[in-house]
């Protein structure tokens, strides 16, 4: 399995999603596709982005019983996406059913990676509302065996807990990272973030990068500076 430098493309139309396509040259990127853009714009802009020869993480994070997980991943593996989600806390009933509906008719599938605990998820929230009292790095290596035993082929967390994951779960076990910063640049919203560099160094399979390529006075360049301490 090939590292990647995933960008996310966190805008809300598809006429912002492609001024910023255009100004790349012929690079076959790999973008993440959330809620925001896909539910604005449905799937043709998934289609768009496919006729101009990306890769796509359609990040929609499914939660839901397991038939209608696996339904519902059926129609995104036939809009040919390359990687999709699903909340790990649905259960393994739901993972396995969700696999099953990936699978398209030649055999192939998406990559299919698990949410553990989202990182605006606290030990406390956990706790008060959510009424589980471990320590959220056990739930979150926990959510991920659980992933791994169901078939899944990584989860999305922050690079400082894929050590953790690989530890628990093997080094082929995915780990899709986001909170990437370079070392000058800015924090935005995100607390714990480490650079492409060292998210290599920790073992990421993907970095998930957004602000600072969208961002970026020459986002072509940004994302090029990513690939060179990355991969
Ligand atoms: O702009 P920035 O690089 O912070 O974007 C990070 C992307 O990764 C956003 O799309 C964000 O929603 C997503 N993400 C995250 N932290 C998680 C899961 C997803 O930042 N734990």
């Amino acid at each position: 399995m090939n590292r990647d430098v995933i960008i996310a493309c966190d805008f809300s139309t598809k006429k912002a999603l492609l001024e910023f396509l255009d100004k790349f040259s012929d690079e076959q990127l790999y973008l993440k596709v959330g809620m925001e853009l896909y539910y604005a714009e449905g799937p043709e802009i998934l289609k768009e982005i496919k006729r101009r020869g990306h890769k796509i993480f359609l990040d929609l994070k499914l939660h839901d019983i397991p038939n209608t997980v696996k339904k519902a991943m059926s129609v995104l593996s036939n809009l040919d996406v390359d990687m999709v989600n699903l909340h790990a806390s649905g259960g393994s009933n739901m993972m396995k059913a969700a696999l099953e509906g990936l699978v398209r008719p030649d055999g192939t599938r998406p990559l299919l990676i698990a949410v553990t605990q989202l990182t605006s998820t606290s030990e406390q929230l956990m706790k008060e509302e959510l009424l589980i009292n471990e320590k959220i790095q056990d739930v979150v290596v926990s959510y991920a065996k659980n992933a791994k035993n169901s078939g899944l082929d990584g989860v999305v967390c922050s690079p400082l807990e894929a050590g953790m994951v690989k530890s628990a779960c093997g080094k082929e076990f995915l780990t899709i990272t986001p909170g990437i910063r370079f070392a000058d640049g800015e924090k935005g919203d995100q607390v714990r973030v480490t650079t492409p560099a060292m998210a290599k160094e920790i073992g990421s399979d993907f970095i998930v990068v957004g602000r600072p390529i969208t961002e970026a006075v020459d986002p072509a360049a940004a994302y090029k500076e990513c690939v060179k301490q990355f991969i």
